[in-house]
């Protein structure tokens, strides 16, 4: 039933030319439906938060284990005590510099929340996205939307409406396209439930600008991905799959600049010697080092390539790429979450020189 939907595309514009639309779309949910809708990270597929048949709907339109827990995301501060068994100090700091925004935050769930939108746990996750339409889509829908990103489980995170399309077409009714996301990765997740904060999804919000308002903040170990298949339980569980996943194989390459970029020009030359198409994904500055015949650049900070990194990963599908190269990123900030982002995206293939 749920892939049998002609999926209509409408443009929004972030103001009151949005009206009847924003009252469509809160209308669906509330009927139980779905709508993807964009925010400032990633585009989301919303469904009614509070509705358990909402949420099963969300996993079989992704085609999503249902343990993968979703967000809730809310569009006010006021809207946070219903959906949650306490407010610890510290979040309210938090909440205070950084919603709305880019952020989630994981709490204890109160009973509100049922259990097939927290994947079965006793926490839930709750971020204020900063995005007009985002906000006032919330509030047209009562309030309380699930939305995880809306790509089909497994593939690259949705950055523009055309995404989505590709993902979802025939599965739900509507999309609202508000144009090109602003940051391109999806929220910083920081879990307040215990005495210490700990991050669990690096994203725009760094490590040191938590640790600014809260003192110490942990990193939970599956931050940084390598350590993924020990024993290790990811506490995000979203965290355990492979994600963002282009169809060719993506290969992290780790070492001094000189070696790696030798390294990537003799593993493009040896595919292509055998007929095979291969690709380097770089910023702007290194474009000139590579001869691969396919060099894609994510733009000249570590911004622009926060923002064009999922839309690069599906080019490189539509370019049929069978192999990419791309140097570990460092750093805190943005270097972390484009690292934890990649590492997923590689399945953990590394390559050291
Ligand atoms: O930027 C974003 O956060 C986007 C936009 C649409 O808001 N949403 C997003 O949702 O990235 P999703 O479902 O793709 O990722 C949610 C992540 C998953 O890794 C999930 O495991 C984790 O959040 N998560 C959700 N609830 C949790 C909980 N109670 N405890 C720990 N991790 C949780
Ligand atoms: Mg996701």
């Amino acid at each position: 039933m749920d892939s049998d939907f002609i999926t209509e595309v409408e443009r929004a514009f972030g103001d009151s030319r949005d009206d009847a639309l924003m009252q469509r779309a809160g209308e669906i949910i509330k009927k139980g439906g779905l709508v993807a809708i964009p925010t400032e990270t990633v585009y989301g597929l919303a469904g009614n938060a509070l509705d358990p048949e909402s949420s099963k709907r969300i996993y079989a339109a992704k085609g999503r284990p249902s343990d993968n827990p979703l967000i809730v995301h809310i569009a006010e501060f006021d809207a946070l005590g219903p959906i949650v068994r306490e407010i610890p100090e510290k979040a309210r700091l938090l909440a205070e510099k950084y919603w709305p925004g880019p952020l989630t935050m994981i709490f204890k769930k109160s009973d509100r929340v049922p259990k097939e939108t927290t994947g079965g746990l006793d926490t839930v996750a709750v971020r204020m996205p900063v995005n007009k339409t985002a906000l006032s889509f919330i509030k047209a829908a009562g309030g309380y939307i699930a939305a995880p990103s809306a790509n089909s489980s497994g593939r690259p995170s949705c950055t523009t409406a055309a995404h989505v399309y590709e993902d979802l077409c025939g599965k739900i009714p509507l999309i609202i396209d508000g144009g090109d996301v602003g940051i391109g990765l999806e929220s910083t997740i920081v879990d307040m439930t215990g005495d210490v904060p700990v991050l669990l999804r690096p994203g725009y919000i760094s490590h040191s600008q938590l640790e600014e308002v809260l003192g110490t903040v942990l990193i939970d170990p599956n931050v940084n991905g390598a350590e993924l298949g020990g024993d290790i339980r990811p506490k995000a569980p979203g965290m355990k799959y492979k994600h963002y996943a282009p169809r060719g194989e993506l290969y992290i390459v780790k070492g001094g600049e000189q070696a790696c970029t030798d390294r990537i020009n003799s593993e493009c030359r040896i595919h292509k010697e055998r007929g095979e198409t291969a690709a380097v994904i770089c910023l702007n500055t290194e474009v000139e080092k590579y001869t691969a015949d396919v060099v894609s650049s994510l733009g000249n900070t570590y911004e622009d390539a926060a923002h064009n990194l999922f839309r690069c990963l599906r080019e490189m599908d539509e370019k049929k790429i069978e192999y990419m190269y791309i140097r570990a990123f460092d750093g805190e900030g943005l270097g972390m979450a484009l690292m934890n982002r990649i590492v997923r995206a590689a399945g953990h293939k590394f390559i050291e020189v």
